[in-house]
């Protein structure tokens, strides 16, 4: 299935099913936690067959696909235990940069070599270091939770010191897991200490919906004339949810019901009704935190009244895409005013009854802007169509599904 053609009706109410989060399933499978079963998409699936590979059939080669995350989280856990092993992905995956994983790796004691910066990785055997201290100088969870994953399987202590907060999945699971994990909120920055040589127990964690795959019907909700959705289960990580704070911020109609917690994870019921939008300045400090959701959040301020703005979106040249450009590209099809200088991003809304005519869109094989596209059905005037939509299957296996189940019309070719 590649080329998709989708046409919608204006209003519509009903429930979604997510798929469980990819960030706290990848980083299971990796400690070979058990958890509950659920939907999961292919990046889940490849991250857990590659470990499977190399921990138990003591293979050397391994594939990881699509999966910036499962590559680097696996870099950092294989480092330190005294064998090589190769990691390789799919074509994207081989474009994108991994000396931000393996230059601290190797400060460590690990020896790795990349091929110009970036995969096939190459992990040597050796040993690291008792204790390694590093200052992250990007906001990035996988290079976080990559030197976690390292100095806790190669059983040695760490010190990471953070900034910018990033998305905290890896230290909630560790801590709710018995780790010997120490976190200091300072007043500017964050300090994580964990001692790897003290073991931990293997429980069987819970894994919410995925809050960026629910994301997209949350957008599709506020796009969308008379419309209601009500997503249950959706994790509320406060380092994953400022889409949310900002939306709300910008006048959408969201509720969270029903907040929950099981091993250090909240989550909730999300309900979301069609909403008209106000342009929002969103502050630099809070890119990381929704940094999977900009495409979205980029297009839907092109429906709002108002300007919005983002600073600093240099990370999101380094994605699936170069997801600054695909930017560019949905907001030119969209019929939307911007500018963008120094990846600095403004919008300029169209307005709550804006329209664009014409719906050809380019996914570039990128999973979350396939979907972006696809949620803006609601306001073409046509139909639309997404020249590929295979990488959806990477995250959403049902996003279609969802899509036809709330009455949309679906036709692959
Ligand atoms: C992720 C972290 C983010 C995010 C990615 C998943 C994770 O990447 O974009 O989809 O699970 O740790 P960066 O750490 O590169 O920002």
């Amino acid at each position: 299935m590649s080329k998709i053609r989708i046409k919608t009706s204006k209003n519509f109410n009903g429930t979604v099913t997510l798929p469980l989060d990819k960030s706290i399933s990848q980083r299971a499978a990796i400690l070979d936690i058990p958890m509950n079963s659920g939907i999961v998409g292919k990046d889940i699936d490849v991250t857990r067959s590659a470990c499977e590979k190399a921990l138990i059939q003591g293979e050397e080669n391994l594939y990881l696909g699509n999966s910036g995350t499962g590559i680097r989280l696996l870099t950092g856990y294989l480092s330190g235990i005294g064998k090589k092993y190769v990691l390789k992905g799919d074509e994207s995956l081989s474009n994108r940069p991994m000396s931000r994983v393996s230059d601290p790796l190797n400060e460590f004691g690990a020896k790795i070599t990349l091929n110009n910066g970036k995969p096939p990785i190459e992990i040597m055997p050796s040993e690291l270091k008792s204790s390694f201290s590093y200052i992250l100088p990007i906001p990035s969870a996988q290079l976080k939770s990559s030197l976690l994953f390292a100095a806790l399987n190669a059983k040695k202590k760490i010190e990471i010191i953070e900034p910018v907060l990033s998305r905290d999945h890896t230290e909630r699971m560790l801590s709710f897991l018995g780790c010997d994990i120490e976190i200091d909120n300072g007043n500017n920055f964050r300090k994580i200490t964990l001692d790897g040589s003290v073991p931990f127990e293997k429980k069987e964690i819970f894994v919410p919906g995925d809050f960026s795959s629910a994301s997209f019907f949350i957008a599709l909700a506020i796009l969308s004339e008379s419309s209601a959705v009500f997503i249950p289960n959706v994790g509320i990580n406060p380092s994953r949810i400022a889409f949310i704070e900002i939306l709300k911020k910008m006048n959408a109609d969201i509720v969270l019901e029903n907040i929950r917690e099981k091993n250090n994870e909240q989550f909730a019921d999300i309900k979301v009704c069609s909403s008209k939008l106000q342009g929002v300045n969103v502050p630099k400090s809070l890119i990381p935190n929704l940094i999977d959701e900009i495409p979205l959040l980029s297009v839907l301020s092109a429906f709002s009244v108002g300007q919005t703005s983002f600073e600093g979106l240099a990370e999101l040249r380094f994605k699936e895409s170069d997801r600054l450009k695909a930017i560019i590209s949905l907001l030119k099809k969209i019929q939307a005013y911007f500018h963008l200088k120094n990846n600095d991003l403004t919008i300029l809304g169209c307005g709550h009854d804006h329209v664009f005519s014409k719906g050809n869109f380019n996914s570039f094989n990128d999973h979350r802007i396939a979907m972006c596209a696809a949620i803006l059905s609601s306001r073409c005037a046509q139909e639309v169509s997404i020249n590929d939509i295979t990488s959806v299957e990477t995250s959403f296996p049902n996003f279609f599904e969802n899509l036809a189940n709330l009455g949309f019309t679906i036709e692959t070719k």
